[in-house]
């Protein structure tokens, strides 16, 4: 069984980080809820336990808390914030309002070594954001260090291996918090890390095994990294068990169907079904222009396709046929938060519908992985750089960047124009800074003149964004001498082009597509 530190969440957004700082010290980490009890963290086979922030004073009438019997345990804890006030509060300390919380950057003093801080400075930078203070702490529990604000910065009971942060250790800004996460589990925990991509395909790998027997399966690629690093994922396990699929919408970037041919057919030898599907996107989209239709046009005709692709395969048919479906769900997609609600699950619009009498079991090797992870294990498995690097793109790919109706000639000139942006931002070394790059086509006209002549063609609207998790986004800065390049290429190298805009709206209040 893999070694395991549980996060629990108390409902901030500092839980996944948390749960990533743990596995960027190579130990497996899984976030569980404050429900959860001191019999299943015991049957998880739990190594350390983890207590996030959270929003919520201790001391308020149905404050979070967790099961008594956890801290019985004798497993090494770590409270963070809240999960220190928490930690303090059941060891018979007292938290207050004490009218002086901390928030930002603080100096933090270490009064007495510990596990904890073994080498670290006397004075060293944290992050706080609280509003409540540890105010009182048994005898048995020593205050290791503090600030201004906070008179209990860390402490910890050295006998029963617990101990609490008032600060945040998890975010960049406490200079060596991720040194003192790595202490905790390291040497407080005795987990020495391994927890590495070669262990991950490893686990993976033999997972698969089991669960798949000799059956076969089935994937769909979609161009992203996620399915490809699934499909990859799968098939070391079984080999020509899999057979993937891919449907060309022609509405995919510029050159994705022959990359797909080359890294699966070519270079994995994977059985690829290849289906050359763009007549019949372009048909059923005719004369449609409202961006939901068109996203449920293409859903169902991917699902329409895919399914006639299984049952010639003989899905459905009985021992023959494929008898499991490849996912590319990944950890954050599965998480479930402190407070209970279930995280929206994204709707992967390439397998929700299928119909009942296909029947697949669901293979999802990426299922507690971050996507960082994802992309590291698709490096290790020799997946082309540019494939595992690959920004996001949406399932209805230029369908939802062609505004009006997706025409033939449009989706080309579309991927084209998408091209040039794409290559222009590589070169300048600034694709993987960006959350997205890529190019707009408005089905409207404009006027221009070229040569000696009139022209009457499309704006192209270039939209590259910053992010972390797409909720959020801002434009991104684009030197000029770079966005002149875009336009002169668009403008002379895309035919169909004489005009070039650019997107300066964030998110909130814009989004990152334009439908
Ligand atoms: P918005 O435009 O809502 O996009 O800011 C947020 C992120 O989601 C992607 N996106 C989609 N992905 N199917 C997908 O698989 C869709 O219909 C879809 N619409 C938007 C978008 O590219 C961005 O990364």
């Amino acid at each position: 069984m893999t070694d395991v530190v549980l996060v629990v969440d108390f409902g901030a957004q500092y839980a996944q980080l948390i749960a990533r700082r743990v596995r960027e010290a190579r130990v497996y980490s899984e976030i569980v809820r404050t429900t959860i009890t001191a019999a299943e963290v015991q049957a998880k086979g739990a190594k350390g336990i983890i207590l996030s922030g959270g929003p919520s004073s201790v001391y308020a009438e149905g404050a979070p808390t967790i099961d008594k019997e956890i801290f019985e345990l004798g497993i090494p804890i770590l409270g963070i914030c809240y999960g220190a006030q928490l930690l303090a509060q059941s060891m018979g300390g007292t938290v207050a309002a004490t009218g002086r919380g901390g928030y930002g950057r603080a100096a933090m003093t270490i009064h007495e070594d510990s596990a904890l801080t073994v080498d670290f400075p006397k004075v060293s930078d944290v992050w706080m954001s609280h509003g409540d203070s540890i105010t009182e702490l048994p005898s048995h529990v020593t205050v290791l260090a503090s600030s201004e604000d906070a008179p209990v910065a860390l402490f910890g009971d050295t006998q029963a291996r617990a101990y609490g942060v008032q600060f945040h250790p998890e975010v960049q800004h406490s200079v060596h918090g991720q040194d003192l996460i790595e202490r905790f589990l390291h040497d407080v925990c005795g987990l020495p890390g391994t927890w590495t991509h070669a262990s991950i395909i490893e686990t993976q790998v033999a997972a698969i095994k089991t669960q798949v027997g000799t059956q076969k399966v089935l994937c769909a690629l979609s161009g992203g990294v996620d399915s490809a690093v699934a499909a990859a994922l799968v098939h070391k396990a079984v080999g020509d068990q899999l057979t993937c699929v891919f449907v060309d919408t022609g509405l995919m970037r510029k050159g994705e169907g022959d990359q797909i041919d080359a890294t699966f057919r070519e270079h994995f030898q994977v059985d690829l079904i290849h289906v050359r599907a763009e007549d019949r996107y372009f048909e059923a989209l005719a004369g449609v222009t409202d961006p939901e239709r068109k996203r449920k046009i293409i859903g169902e005709l991917f699902i329409r396709i895919f399914e006639e692709v299984a049952r010639e395969l003989g899905a459905g048919t009985g021992d023959e046929g494929p008898k499991f479906l490849v996912q590319g769900t990944l950890y954050p997609d599965v998480i479930e938060s402190g407070s209970g609600h279930a995280a929206n699950i994204k709707s992967h619009h390439n397998v929700g519908g299928l119909p009942e009498d296909l029947d697949f079991d669901l293979v999802e090797p990426l299922r507690a992985l971050f996507k960082d992870e994802v992309r590291a294990v698709g490096e290790e498995l020799g997946l082309p750089s540019d494939l595992v690097w690959r920004q996001p793109f949406p399932g209805p790919g230029l369908g939802v960047r062609i505004i009006g109706e997706v025409t033939k000639e449009r989706a080309e000139i579309l991927a084209n124009a998408d091209h040039v942006v794409l290559e222009e931002i590589r070169r300048a070394g600034l694709y993987r800074d960006l959350w997205q790059s890529f190019a707009i086509l408005p089905a409207v006209r404009t006027v221009g003149v070229m040569g000696d002549g009139r022209t009457y063609a499309y704006p192209i609207i270039i939209r590259a964004v910053t992010s972390d998790d797409a909720m959020t986004a801002d434009w991104a800065r684009l030197p000029y001498d770079l966005l002149e390049r875009i336009a002169n290429r668009l403008i002379n190298e895309v035919d169909g082009v004489n005009r070039v805009a650019l997107d300066i709206t964030s998110k909130p209040p814009g989004t990152i597509e334009w439908e």
